[in-house]
């Protein structure tokens, strides 16, 4: 087995090898980098398939290497090794993507933890299979909401490894919540079904239970049933039982958002659970109810067509950092940080959220439209098919502007000011044409806030 650790302080690089020499199972051959630059360069060079790492390091960070890691698609196992967790730095440590975290300074226990998923993963351990058979995630929160293991539930050691951790029907509480958290582990699995139907049946009824839950705001059920929805499609792809499921979703929550009058300012009270695409989804909604009822064009089946939009934008993005950026003059800006194939999906993804979208039967017939036009631009430089703003409907500005909105809000974080916004994104003419009605709607929050 070949381990890499990535770490600048020379003592500490020296135990970690001593300690991965002594514990782990089979034998191990290290190779050690003082930094990120070093690092990456041993991957390119050798066949890796653990890499521990610690966080602050000259010349780039840990995430560094992970982003090396996930961008090139390498079967390694990520290990960070630091006083930060990724709960505390998600974007760039995407949970799912961290197999262990070791709690410096405490290396010695957290090697030998470490150890331990490997010793797990000898073939003579009953418990763990080797499987072909496909496994479906199933979010913490979900489970934790079902208040029991829905069926068996596994754990993901590694793409063929999964370990059974609760029989069906066991009891899922808090404490299991924490206890799972702590190890950086935010998926369970089931095994996906001979009968698909029973998947369907399974998780439809969890989401109603869901959405009938009264402790729990909107926004965090929102957020919860389109993170798990989202990784069933990715798992299973678009079936009609999803599209159904999704349909009835779309539908209860929009009745739900008709109902409240959202305040301009309501983000800030906001609790946002989850990654950023579901956080999007949730805001993005949200934000739409808010504009289209104060320029009173807001029925249930505008709503409608706008949340659902939202809900599938950008279904066929995998890349989170990709998911955050503005528009096309955005994009151009940090083209340069990623592969062609990296390009080559973000260019295409209205497009192919557009043809998953057409294959839901029975949905209104512009959905597909606000979903191909969300990323053109007032100028005309937008893609896919360069509309400028008087070329495009009133209802595809408003659904840009307020995903415009969205990401400004999320990824401005506490330093978010509605002036920013505007200055922003009127100097990139969304003030202009068919944007004209929103953007001057989304201006007078700041008028409220003064
Ligand atoms: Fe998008």
């Amino acid at each position: 087995m070949n381990i890499l650790i990535a770490e600048d302080e020379v003592e500490l690089i020296e135990i970690i090898e001593f300690l991965v020499q002594d514990f782990f199972p089979e034998k191990v051959t290290t190779f050690l980098a003082k930094n990120s630059v070093e690092a990456i360069e041993v991957l390119t060079n050798n066949s890796i398939d653990l890499c521990i790492s610690d966080h602050n390091m000259p010349g780039g960070n840990g995430s560094k290497i992970l982003k090396y890691i996930m961008q090139n698609n390498l079967s390694i196992s990520f290990v960070l090794s630091s006083t930060v967790t990724p709960q505390e730095l998600p974007n760039e440590y995407p949970i799912d993507n961290v197999l262990y975290h070791i709690q410096k300074p405490d290396v010695i226990s957290g090697v030998k933890a470490l150890s331990a998923i490997y010793k797990l993963q000898k073939p003579e351990s009953a418990a763990v299979m080797d499987l072909e058979m496909i496994f479906i995630p199933v979010s913490l929160h979900f489970v934790l909401l079902l208040e029991k293991a829905p069926s068996d539930l596994y754990i993901r050691i590694s793409d063929s490894k999964y370990l059974k951790c609760l029989n069906g029907g066991e009891p899922f509480g808090m404490d299991d919540n924490a206890k799972y958290l702590s190890k950086s582990v935010s998926k369970l699995y089931v095994k996906k079904p001979s009968n698909e139907e029973l998947l369907t049946q399974l998780l439809s009824a969890a989401i109603s239970k869901l959405m009938k839950k009264s402790d729990l705001p909107l926004n965090e059920k929102m957020s919860i049933i389109h993170a798990q929805i989202c990784d069933l499609i990715q798992f299973t792809g678009m079936s009609e039982e999803i599209a159904a499921i999704t349909k009835e979703n779309v539908n209860q929550t929009v009745s739900i958002i008709m109902k409240n009058n959202l305040l301009d300012d309501f983000w800030k009270g906001l609790n946002l659970m989850g990654e950023y695409p579901s956080q999007l989804y949730t805001l993005h909604s949200m934000l739409a109810s808010v504009v289209v009822k104060k320029l009173s064009w807001s029925s249930e089946a505008t709503m409608f067509k706008l949340t659902l939009a939202a809900f599938f934008q950008d279904i066929t993005l995998t890349n989170l950092s990709l998911v955050k950026v503005y528009d096309h003059q955005h994009f151009l800006e940090i083209k340069a940080d990623y592969n062609n194939k990296e390009i080559k999906n973000y260019i295409d993804h209205p497009l192919k959220a557009h043809d998953i979208i057409v294959t839901m039967k029975g949905i209104p017939a512009d959905i597909d439209k606000i979903i191909l036009e969300q990323h053109e631009m007032p100028d005309g430089s937008g893609f896919p098919r360069k509309l400028n703003a008087n070329q495009l409907g009133p209802l595809s500005c408003l659904f840009i502007l307020c995903g415009l909105l969205a990401r400004f809000i999320l990824n401005e974080g506490e330093n978010f000011a509605i002036d920013n916004f505007i200055d922003k994104f009127e100097a990139l003419g969304y003030n202009k044409g068919n944007f004209k009605d929103s953007f001057n709607v989304i201006k007078k929050f700041t008028l409220k806030q003064e």
